[in-house]
Parts: structure tokens; C-alpha cells; sequence
């Protein structure tokens, strides 16, 4: 039995992530955006790299293409819409392709390579990916969280969502038994802050930047457990939703 998080991408080897079911999290704001846009009708949400890449991916699909993303957290000029998910409403979003190019977020995603299914996973979403983070864990005894953390490091935000998922996971247990280090550490977190979301989200240094850039309100969004309740999962470079029968 294996349970491993991670608080960053950075060196994350196809070894890790290989053959595995691997949850992904930047709960401010990258993946409980794409939530919010799914679960407001967006067809597909398409993570990219860089704003050029964005621009170049944008003029090969069709006009049904919103541009959505953030350079230090404010949007792109340019793009239709920033990283809020509060934006992602479904006049905005309904029927549309959303390529959204986040700092941390989305080339994390795309760094996880050659993983078995990857979840994209918030307070937003937390009840239906926990289910699924149980029952794969049930099935493989086997589970990696990647925190997108900020510029390759650890973030409090991100670290206390991914202790939730794997209590989810564990069935609601929380003994260390299979756990790594940093999985251990994110228990910790949540035996401090309980299961208040605004804490953390707020304490973390993202909601502090968020704050200060007049972003509050995205962080008492992204802190609503099963808010825009979708079931993401990424594959073949867009994420979509999964139909679930709960
Ligand atoms: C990111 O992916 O870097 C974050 O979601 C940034 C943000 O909150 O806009």
C-alpha cells in the first residue's frame, strides 16, 4: 500500500508517475478553475504552457476557443479571461473550448508523464475525486497527489488540499501506514486546521498575494468543498469531464 504526495512538480521522473493514478492540485486557483469552467459548460478545458503556446494552439481550433490565463495572477493581456473562477460563468464559458495557460498549474499538468489517469483536483471537486481517489486506492493500494506548489516549491494552499484528498482516499482513516514523508506532513496539516478551508487558502502565501491584488473573493470561491462538483480528468492534452453516476 502507497500513498504519495508531492509538493512540487520539479524532478518528478516518469518513474514516479508511471503506470499510476496521479491527483493534481493548485487549489489557487489553476484546478479549481478548470472546475468551475466544466462545471459550467465548458466542452473541454486545454492546459498549455506559455502564452505563446496558447495563441499558437488557439489558431488551430475552431471559433468555439475562449483564452483564459494569468501572468502574476492578473490576465493576460489579450486573453478573454484571467484565472478567476469566478469568471468562468457559463455566459462565458458554455459550449467552449477554455486554453488556459496558468504560472504553476498547468505546466505541472503537462509535466506528469505517462500516468495511468490524472485528476484534476480542488475544494470545488472534493467529494466526487475523493471517491475516485478511494476507489483506485482500494483497487491499486496505490496513489500519487502532485501539489503544483509556487515556483517549484512547496504551498500551504495546495499541501492541506492534498492531505483532504488522501484522508478521502484512506476511507476517512489517518494512520501513516504507507504514507510517505510529505504525506504524513499533510495530515499534520489538517489535524491543525481542520476542515476549515479559508485558514489555509488565506495563511498560504498565494492567498496573501491573491488578497493583495484585490483576488479575496477567489479564495472564499476556491475554499467551497464540492462547489462546482465535476468529476476532471486530463487526457490526450485536454481536460474534460468524467460522467459519474453520484
Ligand atoms: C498558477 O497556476 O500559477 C496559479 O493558479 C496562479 C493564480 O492563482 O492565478
Amino acid at each position: 500500500m502507497k500513498l504519495d504526495i508531492v509538493f512540487s512538480p520539479l524532478g518528478l521522473s516518469q518513474n514516479e508517475t508511471g503506470g499510476r493514478t496521479v491527483l493534481v492540485v493548485d487549489v489557487l486557483r489553476a484546478t479549481t478553475t478548470m472546475c468551475a469552467a466544466l462545471a459550467n459548460g465548458a466542452k473541454a478545458v486545454i492546459p498549455v504552457g506559455s502564452t505563446e503556446d496558447a495563441l499558437k494552439l488557439a489558431q488551430t481550433l475552431g471559433d468555439d476557443v475562449v483564452l483564459a490565463g494569468e501572468q502574476n495572477c492578473v490576465r493576460i493581456p489579450g486573453f478573454a479571461l484571467g484565472n478567476s473562477p469566478r469568471e468562468m460563468t457559463a455566459e462565458a464559458v458554455k459550449g467552449k473550448q477554455v486554453v488556459l495557460r496558468t504560472t504553476n498549474g498547468t505546466p505541472a499538468i503537462l509535466a506528469i508523464a505517462g500516468a495511468a489517469a490524472i485528476y484534476p483536483a480542488a475544494a470545488a471537486n472534493l467529494s466526487l475525486v475523493g471517491a475516485k481517489a478511494r476507489e483506485v486506492f482500494l483497487r491499486d493500494r496505490d496513489l500519487l497527489i502532485v501539489c503544483c506548489g509556487r515556483e517549484n516549491a512547496f504551498s500551504l494552499d495546495d499541501a492541506y488540499c492534498a492531505g483532504r484528498l488522501a484522508i478521502e482516499a484512506m476511507g476517512g482513516r489517518r494512520s501513516a501506514k504507507g504514507l510517505n514523508d510529505a504525506a504524513i506532513a499533510c495530515l499534520d496539516l489538517v489535524r491543525r486546521y481542520g476542515t476549515n478551508w479559508e485558514r489555509p487558502l488565506r495563511f498560504s502565501r498565494a492567498g496573501r498575494e491573491l488578497t493583495k491584488l484585490g483576488f479575496a473573493e477567489d479564495i472564499a470561491d476556491a475554499a467551497r468543498p464540492d462547489a462546482y462538483p465535476v468529476l476532471a480528468h486530463f487526457h490526450e492534452r485536454r481536460v474534460t469531464v468524467v460522467a459519474t453516476t453520484q
